[in-house]
């Protein structure tokens, strides 16, 4: 049996490539959904460290909340799904900031962006779509370097999608939360997060639950479960085992040419040149 074409993997909605686990009907009610005050949205370009972040997040409150799928994965089924939970729902999103159902944003619901330097980002991707059966065939690095740099990706161009929720930087419901931070200091970050979210967690928990964080310990435990669909917060696969592959910064060191480096700096310049935020990425 040979692989399913590109045109069976992927469409377009409002000029951005979504694979067709994301039905146009979804995408389309998007606009229409009703969100709930307590409802807390992780956000992310894909391959940014959004299990990650999902992962503390339960962690910090435990019980009576619920993880979802993404809310733009799925068919129109899926709206009712998120009607029927009535615990505090934590939804994934890889949705940009204009695509986000506007209920959210009138509702001032709390939002936590995780970014991810793109260079890293590009090769997580890269080999996310090698091994992913329901993204395209990317036959070299090279060939999907060229993609990701003209945003011709699963969620489109990175840089828009940066762009997009960096303009809501001043936001008071939104936290932005950066990967290399997170590895440098995670406990700090995780401090962060509480204090956003307005939780009371003694020091010494949170200790523990950066420990239960940390990548080995995150990679084990999915080796240990079962793929539960319900478990993945990426639209992309409903297989954890595919998530957590190497989870370091700088990984693009080992893929990337000097003169890859160089076009994709010059792009990274000019695209970035009014981002204030950039400089908070690290590579
Ligand atoms: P790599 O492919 O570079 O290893 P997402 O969850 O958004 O799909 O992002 C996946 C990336 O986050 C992968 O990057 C994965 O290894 C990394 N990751 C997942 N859990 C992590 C952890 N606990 N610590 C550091 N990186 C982690």
């Amino acid at each position: 049996m040979s692989n399913p074409s590109e045109e069976e993997l992927i469409h377009m909605f409002k000029g951005i490539p979504f694979t067709t686990r994301s039905s146009p009907e979804l995408l389309k009610s998007l606009e229409t959904f009703h969100a709930r005050e307590d409802d807390l949205l992780l956000v992310s370009y894909p391959k940014s460290g959004t299990h990650w972040l999902a992962g503390v997040i339960t962690k910090l409150y435990s019980t009576q909340v619920t993880l979802t799928s993404p809310i733009e994965f799925g068919d129109l089924s899926k709206l009712e799904e998120l009607n029927k939970l009535s615990s505090k729902r934590i939804i994934p999103t890889h949705l940009d900031y204009n695509m986000l159902p506007p209920n959210f944003k009138k509702k001032k619901c709390k939002m936590i962006y995780i970014a991810r330097n793109p260079k890293d980002t590009a090769v997580s991707m890269y080999h996310y779509y090698r091994d992913n059966p329901n993204l395209p065939t990317v036959d070299t690095w090279t060939a999907f370097f060229d993609l990701f740099l003209k945003g011709d990706v699963v969620c489109g161009s990175w840089f828009d999608h940066f762009l997009s929720w960096e303009e809501h930087e001043n936001d008071k419901n939104i936290l932005f939360l950066f990967y290399e931070e997170m590895k440098k200091d995670l406990p700090k970050t995780v401090k962060e997060i509480v204090l956003f979210l307005g939780l009371n967690i003694s020091d010494s928990d949170i200790q523990d639950i950066c420990k239960k964080s940390s990548f080995s310990q995150m990679k084990s435990d999915t080796e240990k479960e079962n793929s539960d669909p319900s478990h993945t917060v990426c639209t992309l696969t409903s297989n954890r085992k595919l998530i957590f592959r190497k989870g370091t910064v700088g990984d693009w060191k080992n893929h990337f040419t000097p003169k890859q480096n160089q076009r994709f700096e010059e792009i990274f310049n000019e695209k970035m040149k009014l981002s204030k935020m950039a400089k908070n990425l690290t590579f």
